[in-house]
């Protein structure tokens, strides 16, 4: 089948190539001609690594549109709106929307199906799948062994997609009908891989990992239960999976750029020294606001938007969490 692309970076591209290798016809459209002409001559726009001939990419949205009423979404989340607004007028079809970015809009509390369910007029509009799961695009575009799921209200569908991706070399996708829960899993983790690699930066060691670990899923939990998912997916793939991929790597973004802040970067050098996207620092913001606005206590969260956003240092943050109440960990 044919399958249109929004945004041809680091993992739209590897989803694109992985599309070719289940012998699918896909076409990228991505904003940056530089992007494009890298795909369109066969290299990966971040990797040293070969693109099957297949994978082609266009600047012309109309033409991706024109492409197929299946759109997979590989735009950072704060250009998911742009980015439908865009289509949406383009559309001749009801489409399905696969989404993989990992994101909660700040202004809003929105998650991603919603905003694509806002900006999608409803003729135009036929369903949502979200595809998360622990992966680094630098794995997959090596075609190493990764898991994902395939969430979505329609169960249809979900098996639809997971049919699409999953393949018997390196993909194997599980469905999933906790849309909610799986959209915020793969959100809110990445908020807490930027608080391991602060921890990192500050030279604290493996005990200081495995406590942001543990003590963000319980984090996750919260989230997941206030936005109305089921708290038993963040003990899935696209929760503590998705959160030890993030959490403890140096290919992610949002551990690197919390690293970078532990040493002492300041949070607008961090954004200038990284060309693509860190959603993590974004989702900081986004669950301080969710946290007022519920009256939840997400303690981790909230002492990075402090120092992230209000001045306090990362010494008197870790001081502020050390000096809690203390407490039992019966579950
Ligand atoms: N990189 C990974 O390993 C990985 C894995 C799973 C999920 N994700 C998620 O996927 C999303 C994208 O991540 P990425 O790593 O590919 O980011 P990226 O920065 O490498 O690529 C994003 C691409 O989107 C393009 N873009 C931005 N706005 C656009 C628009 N309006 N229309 C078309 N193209 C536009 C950019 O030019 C860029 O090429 C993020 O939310 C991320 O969390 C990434």
């Amino acid at each position: 089948m044919k399958i249109s692309i929004i945004g041809g970076g680091a993992w739209g591209t590897t989803l694109g190539q992985t599309l070719v290798d289940n012998g699918h016809e896909v076409l990228i459209f991505d904003l940056n001609p530089l992007a494009v002409d890298k795909i369109n001559g066969h290299h990966h726009p971040f990797f040293d690594t070969v693109l099957p001939d297949a994978v082609q990419a266009t600047t012309d949205l109309r033409a991706v549109v024109d492409f197929s009423n299946y759109f997979l979404l590989s735009v950072p989340t704060k250009a998911v709106r742009s980015a439908c607004k865009s289509i949406n007028p383009l559309l001749k079809k009801p489409s399905v929307f696969i989404n993989v970015s990992k994101g909660i809009e700040p202004d809003t509390l929105k998650r991603v199906s919603e905003i694509v369910e806002s900006e999608i007029t409803p003729d135009h509009y036929k369903g949502f799948v979200v595809l998360t799961g622990p992966s680094h695009a630098e794995e997959m575009i090596l075609r190493h062994l990764t898991l994902l799921v395939s969430a979505s209200n329609d169960l249809e569908l979900a098996k639809e997609v997971q049919m699409i991706f999953s393949n018997d070399q390196y993909l194997r996708v599980y469905t999933s009908t906790d849309l909610i829960g799986c959209e915020v899993g793969g959100a809110v983790k990445n908020a807490i891989a930027v608080i391991s690699g602060v921890c990192t930066g500050l030279g604290l060691g493996e005990n200081a990992r495995a406590a942001v670990i543990t003590r963000g899923i319980v984090e996750i939990v919260k989230v997941v239960e206030i936005m109305g998912g089921k708290k038993e997916t963040a003990f899935g793939l696209t929760g503590i999976g998705d959160l030890i991929v993030t959490a403890s790597s140096e290919n992610s973004r949002n551990f690197t750029a919390g690293k970078k802040i532990g040493l002492g970067m300041p949070v607008d050098e961090v954004y200038k020294s990284e060309k693509q996207t860190i959603e993590g620092i974004r989702t900081i913001e986004a669950m301080h606001k969710l946290s007022i606005e519920h009256g939840v206590e997400l303690p981790m969260i909230n002492v990075a938007y402090a120092i992230l956003y209000g001045g306090l240092s990362i010494k008197d943050g870790l001081n502020k969490l050390l000096s809690r109440d203390l407490k039992s960990e019966d579950f």
